[in-house]
């Protein structure tokens, strides 16, 4: 199953991904989670030893290695392969944390609005498409704020597309673009998260504000002082206090993928 995390910045998408990518690796699932932002946080949230992380490079950082895959032969300069062979990057490149899970950080995608093709953006493209549709892990990544880099061939794979919004009107508002947008690259599964929602009456203002939307809200998630305190210390929420609010809460979100997983490849 190819699990996607998109919603506005700082809503808690890393946390959610990070967190869902533990629990099926704990479960004895082969997971690869993909770090699909610039600021590189997933490390953290998953449990990435120290001296593991500080080797990291994201792909997106290697221009030689960009430079070679995409370079077309007696080519000039501007023109170069947008569809480069990527198939061996995912497997020499990522790294392994605990429960083995495997972690490869894509970096992020540069001017993403102005849909340049640039060699870096080309080879992220084509790694996120391979990644969705030739794989057979568990895969869940942490997309950058927005889904700009979507295209259609990246969509293409995703089974499911987790949207996270905070209790605000703005962040309600990028999700009913990600959502329209999902839905037209052929995303079937779209689910709306709320996250850090203090008390009851924010779950009923966030439904009353999309009761004409066509999708419900799927889970919800509280305010949890426990995660910032583990975010402070720079470990995982799930290894500071794994029986603090919010992860009990992303736990009965986890359960609920793997039934659709269950349902959806099982049955
Ligand atoms: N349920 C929660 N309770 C309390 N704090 C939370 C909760 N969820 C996330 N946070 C805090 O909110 C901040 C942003 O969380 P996170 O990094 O997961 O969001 P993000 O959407 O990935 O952000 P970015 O767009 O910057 O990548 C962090 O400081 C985190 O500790
Ligand atoms: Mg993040």
């Amino acid at each position: 199953m190819k699990i996607a995390i998109s919603g506005k910045g700082g809503v808690g998408k890393t946390l959610v991904a990070g967190i869902i990518a533990r629990l099926f690796a704990k479960e004895g699932f082969d997971v690869l989670a993909i770090d699909n932002d610039s600021a590189m946080n997933l490390s953290y949230t998953l449990g990435i030893e120290d001296e593991v992380k500080s080797k990291i490079v994201p792909i997106s950082e290697m221009k030689t290695m960009i430079e070679e895959r995409t370079s077309v032969k007696g080519a000039g300069t501007g023109v170069y392969n947008i569809n480069p062979e990527v198939s061996d990057i995912p497997d020499r490149f990522k790294v392994t944390g605990p429960d083995n899970l495997q972690l490869l950080v894509l970096g992020g995608i540069e001017e993403p609005a102005s849909g340049c093709l640039c060699p870096e953006n080309a080879l992220i493209r084509t790694l996120l498409f391979n990644l969705f549709v030739k794989r057979n892990e568990v895969i869940v990544v942490d997309f950058e704020a927005g889904l700009e880099h979507l295209g259609r061939g990246t969509a293409k794979g995703i089974d499911v597309m987790l949207v996270v919004t905070e209790p605000s009107q703005k962040s309600l508002d990028l999700c009913s673009k990600i959502i329209d947008l999902s839905k037209k690259l052929g995303v079937v599964n779209i689910f709306l998260i709320a996250n850090k929602l203090f008390d009851d009456s924010q779950l009923s203002t966030i439904n009353d504000r999309i009761k004409n939307w066509e999708i419900p809200l799927y889970h919800s998630i509280p305010f949890d002082l426990e995660i910032g305190k583990a975010d402070l210390k720079g470990i995982s929420p799930l290894d500071y206090n794994n029986k603090s609010e919010a992860i009990q809460s992303i736990r009965r979100l986890y359960d609920k993928l793997k039934k659709l997983k269950i349902e959806l490849f099982d049955l």
